[in-house]
């Protein structure tokens, strides 16, 4: 196998995408893709996955697929040069899914810290666990491998399941010989961008906390997310008081967002972020001017994709023909792999009829 930069990356469709995953994955997935660093740039549309949790509402994966594409296609991911596929409609995913699970312990997927957060936020702990949601890191390292991936772009949050893959690959070319990629995570180095908080300061932004600012949202909207929702310093009561801006979410977002240039355009008083900060923790700058300031920043930063998106959402014929291209060439790529790990594993009986041969050789020495 020639060596080659892959990447994969991947979201569930379960919702419209917003600020915290522009923050953490999507720009830095635009800047990889314009990098020309890469050979080949993959993003799944993990429907399968989203349903290991949402089995009884097929219509809301169906229904985000269409967003999640709308927000990627606003951002900036060109599909010339990413391919945008959907895993349901990849076959040979659930064929490399059902032979890793048998390289994978029970006890080792139990482990799984990620995982484990989640079947407590789901409430599965209580209700019964469904199989397939337990063994989707397993699906995941068959998402990832099956593209030849030696790079993914992921946040924090996903490096069990990149450990998981790795492990599956280490186990199965000791078993089957040297076979698939050895993927590795990318995540972003800067702190900001890892974790964005929710408008109210929690750990993420959530739908069901209404803490989110999605790539869709209207002006009128962020602006009564920042003005009406958005956690300050509790300690800063009047202007003239010192403020801090750790742990203030309207400067963590800036610390994410904010340039010069917005510095330049909207708050000339100050040359750069840490100007501001430093009048912010003296005393004498207002809250009010620090998130008017910021609505300036998301402003910049959202209206352009703002309008990117209505431009797609009056073609979504040629959005589907997108995803159904993307889609064709995946099923390709991932099907050449099933071959290879078929091969591997002397379960690729009906490639040739060279079985036949080795059958009636066996049979023969059983006679002698
Ligand atoms: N589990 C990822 C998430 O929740 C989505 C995903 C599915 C993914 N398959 C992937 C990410 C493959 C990277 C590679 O965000």
């Amino acid at each position: 196998m020639e060596k080659k930069n892959i990447i994969l990356t991947g979201d569930r469709p379960t919702g419209r995408l917003h600020l915290g995953h522009y923050v953490g994955s999507l720009k830095r997935r635009v800047e990889l893709q314009n990098s020309g660093q890469f050979d080949e740039i993959n993003i799944l549309i993990a429907d399968d996955q989203a349903l290991t949790d949402n089995a009884d509402n097929p219509r809301k994966i169906r229904d985000n697929i269409v967003n999640v594409v709308l927000d990627y296609l606003s951002v900036g991911i060109d599909p010339k040069k990413s391919t945008i596929c959907v895993q349901s409609a990849l076959p040979a995913l659930h064929a490399l899914t059902f032979y890793y699970l048998n390289l994978v312990t029970t006890a080792r997927l139990s482990r799984n810290p990620t995982v484990k957060a989640e079947i407590q936020m789901r409430g599965f702990a209580d209700e019964g666990l469904p199989t397939g949601f337990f063994v989707y890191p397993v699906s995941q390292a068959a998402d990832i491998t099956a593209f030849d991936a030696n790079i993914v772009p992921v946040g924090e949050d996903q490096l069990p399941m990149l450990e998981q893959a790795r492990e599956i690959v280490e186990k199965f070319n000791k078993i089957y010989g040297e076979t698939l990629v050895l993927p590795k995570a990318m995540i972003p180095e800067n702190e900001m961008q890892r974790r964005l908080p929710g408008v109210d300061g929690k750990a993420k932004m959530s739908k069901s906390l209404g803490n989110c600012i999605y790539l869709s949202d209207d002006p009128k909207t962020i602006k009564k997310q920042v003005n009406g929702k958005m956690f300050t310093d509790p300690e800063h009561l009047q202007i003239s008081d010192p403020g801090h801006t750790e742990g203030n979410v309207v400067f963590t977002y800036l610390d994410a967002l904010c340039t010069d240039e917005h510095f330049a355009a909207f708050l000339p008083d100050y040359a750069n972020l840490d100007e501001m900060k430093e009048h912010y923790r003296r005393g004498g700058l207002g809250d009010g001017t620090c998130k008017k300031f910021l609505i300036n920043v998301l402003e910049t930063t959202l209206e352009p994709i703002r309008a990117e998106r209505a431009r797609w959402e009056a073609d979504i014929d040629s959005v589907y023909d997108i995803i159904r291209e993307g889609t064709a060439k995946a099923v390709e790529i991932t099907n050449a792999t099933l071959a290879r790990v078929r091969k591997a594993m002397k379960i690729d009986y009906f490639v040739d009829r060279s079985v036949v041969q080795e059958w009636n050789d066996l049979l023969r020495q059983a006679k002698q």
